[in-house]
């Protein structure tokens, strides 16, 4: 079996083999844009593991990895445009190269084509997968929805969060394994087992992302550190700080929170720096860890190749400590 990173490079083959490029040009160069950025390629190595771990025949899962993939990143089109951030991957984001009518339909344009992606498999598991798919995919709008609603929402309580990040983020990650694993015709047990352990996984990878919004290194970023600090987005660093400021620190939030014209430099440093005195990065650290622990005590649970299961299991370990 490959290493991870070869399991990359045969999604990115996939992917070049796969570019658009048609009339009009303003429609799918956006799209074949985006998808030759780069990225970890994390869903659809995710559908290829789960896969392997039921089967040695790659290429079967080769059109599902590409459709969790494209779907991935027409949804980082749409929030781009929804989080108003102008770096993706390094680069200017699709509403920013282009404009934000392009994004949309570009967008859109990369669901569909998710489904093409999808629709060739075999009549016995075709309805499983879309069926998987179409519940993903309305939750992870149903997500992004709660994520803008939180913007202006005053408070949010931890549970509330971390189902909002279940929603925009988890299930498509748990999705993916479940799908590679229904390709592979893995037992229904085992696939819905791969769906908690990617689920729980899912939660910890968000967990993560937030983190890294306010304390990555903007060099290797390839995204507007901060950016969640200056919409007022609720992460979970953002719920612990309220939880814990004394009063003064919290009349210092608040007013970050209120005032509309501001520096977003002076903003990010007031608020990164109530943040480091309550030590929010630690029980940050400390949560991510208790869910990934959740997710390996599921996945220890899956009878299957254990050389798959081995590189999942790295996988997981490299996004705890990933630097984008
Ligand atoms: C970004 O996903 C959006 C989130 C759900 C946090 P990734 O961090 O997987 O982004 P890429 O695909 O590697 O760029
Ligand atoms: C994005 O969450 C989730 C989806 C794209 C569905 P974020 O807004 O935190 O993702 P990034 O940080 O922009 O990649
Ligand atoms: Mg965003
Ligand atoms: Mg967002
Ligand atoms: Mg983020």
């Amino acid at each position: 079996m490959q290493k991870i990173i070869e399991l990359q490079e045969l999604v990115n083959k996939k992917i070049v083999s796969n570019t658009y490029s048609k009339f009009p040009q303003e429609l799918y160069d956006p799209l074949d844009y985006i998808m030759s950025l780069g990225g970890k390629r994390l869903r659809p190595v995710l559908v290829l593991l789960a896969h392997h771990l039921y089967s040695d025949k790659h290429e079967e899962a080769l059109d599902a990895a590409l459709a969790v993939e494209t779907f991935h990143n027409f949804s980082l089109i749409h929030d781009d445009i929804m989080d108003d951030a102008p770096i993706r991957r390094g680069k200017p984001t699709v509403h920013e190269k282009w404009n934000h009518n392009t994004a949309i339909l570009s967008g859109d344009v990369m669901l569909v084509k998710a489904y093409e992606l999808l629709v060739n498999y075999p009549s016995e598991i075709l309805p499983s997968l879309i069926k998987l798919f179409n519940k993903t995919a309305t939750e992870v709008c149903e997500g992004q929805q709660i994520d803008m609603m939180f913007e202006k929402q005053a408070n949010v309580r931890e549970d509330e969060y971390l189902k909002m990040i279940e929603l925009k983020t988890a299930v498509l990650l748990a999705c993916s394994l479940e799908m590679g694993a229904l390709i592979a015709g893995a037992p229904k047990v085992e696939a819905e087992r791969l769906y908690e352990f990617g689920r729980l996984m899912g939660i910890a990878f968000q967990l993560q992302d937030d983190y890294l919004d306010v304390y990555a290194n903007p060099e290797k970023f390839g995204k507007q550190v901060g950016g969640d600090i200056i919409a007022n987005k609720k992460t979970f660093l953002w719920i612990e700080a309220h939880r814990l400021a004394n009063p003064e620190q919290l009349k210092i939030l608040k007013h970050w929170e209120n005032i509309s014209v501001f520096k977003a430099e002076e903003k990010v440093a007031a608020i990164t720096g109530i943040y480091n005195d309550l030590e929010i990065p630690k029980l940050t650290q400390e949560i991510i860890n208790n869910y990934a622990n959740k997710a390996f005590e599921i996945l220890a649970t899956i009878n299957a190749n254990e050389q798959a299961k081995a590189l999942l299991v790295k996988l997981s370990e490299d996004l705890l400590v990933r630097e984008t």
